[in-house]
């Protein structure tokens, strides 16, 4: 679905400072339905890369297609979550999810997909409550609500949970991998949390530190559907282990001696 070839990202030079290179020579793929989650150390450009793909941002050079066409421009067809539910504070859950539909849809349209996702979301007694009434999770299932409405063939998320609390963040973990068992729907997602990672993906992209390139790609075979404790398995601690020597490398004795 989308091809990325040797692309980098140069941010201009600004007030004498040196130019910054966020991003260099990344080539990956992502397949139709695939669950891709990136890893990397803070600054090596992960935000950069859901920019490009998002079409915020354009690469420095290389090239990103998607479905065969270059991707330049942001487009319906990207569903957008970033880490802070970016909803309106003066407009009702209802209408914070109806925003992304058309005005030429038509009205028993229109309601008849909103309360499908306030359903699926567990939102329906919310409907009429204005954003700051919920709780950061319920928040976060608006703001996923109103990127899925317009039917994306792909999500982009970064750190969608990355404010949350252990346990909803957990919660929020689970109610995805629902979610997306459901819909279907390709997602490209950043975390900064190895067990994150593996719980949801079924490929780990992991990032070296600036400029960011690709130091792995780890393929996750662990059976689905995935419960919180499929954490405690023998193969879920390979992998983290083996996520972390890439991400760390000095750490790998001490997350041994810790796990032993
Ligand atoms: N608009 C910009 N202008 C200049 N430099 C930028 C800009 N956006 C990002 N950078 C720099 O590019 C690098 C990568 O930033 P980016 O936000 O993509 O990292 P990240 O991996 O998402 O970090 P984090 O994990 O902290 O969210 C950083 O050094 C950052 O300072
Ligand atoms: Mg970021």
């Amino acid at each position: 679905m989308i091809t990325i070839t040797n692309v980098s990202r140069e941010y201009a030079a600004r007030r004498g400072k040196a130019p910054v290179l966020a991003l260099q020579d990344i080539s990956l793929q992502i397949q139709d339905q695939e669950f891709v989650v990136v890893v990397g150390p803070s600054g090596c450009g992960k935000t950069t890369l859901l920019n490009l793909l998002a079409g915020f941002e354009q690469a420095t050079s290389g090239q990103i297609l998607f479905d065969g066409k270059e991707l330049k421009r942001p487009g319906a067809e990207r569903g957008i979550v970033f880490q802070q539910a970016t909803l309106y504070p003066w407009l009702s859950v209802y209408e914070n999810i109806a925003l992304g539909l058309k005005l030429k849809q038509g009205r028993q349209f229109k309601r008849e997909r909103v309360h499908y996702f306030l359903e699926t979301m567990g939102l329906q007694d919310f409907a009429q409550h204005p954003p700051y009434q919920l709780s950061g999770g319920m928040q976060q299932r608006v703001a996923i609500a109103r990127a899925l409405i317009v039917e994306p063939k792909i999500l982009l998320m970064d750190e969608p949970f990355g404010a949350l609390d252990a346990q909803t963040r957990s919660e929020m973990q689970q109610f995805l991998l629902g979610l997306w068992e459901h819909i279907k729907a390709t997602v490209f997602f950043i975390t900064h949390d190895v067990e994150e990672a593996i719980l949801l993906a079924d490929r780990i992209v992991v990032m070296t530190a600036r400029p960011g390139s690709i130091a792995q790609e780890i393929t996750v075979t662990l059976p689905r559907p995935r419960a919180w404790d499929i954490a405690l398995t023998e193969e879920f601690l390979a992998l983290k282990r083996e996520v972390l020597s890439i991400l760390r490398p000095g750490l790998t004795h001490l997350q041994t001696v810790h796990s032993a």
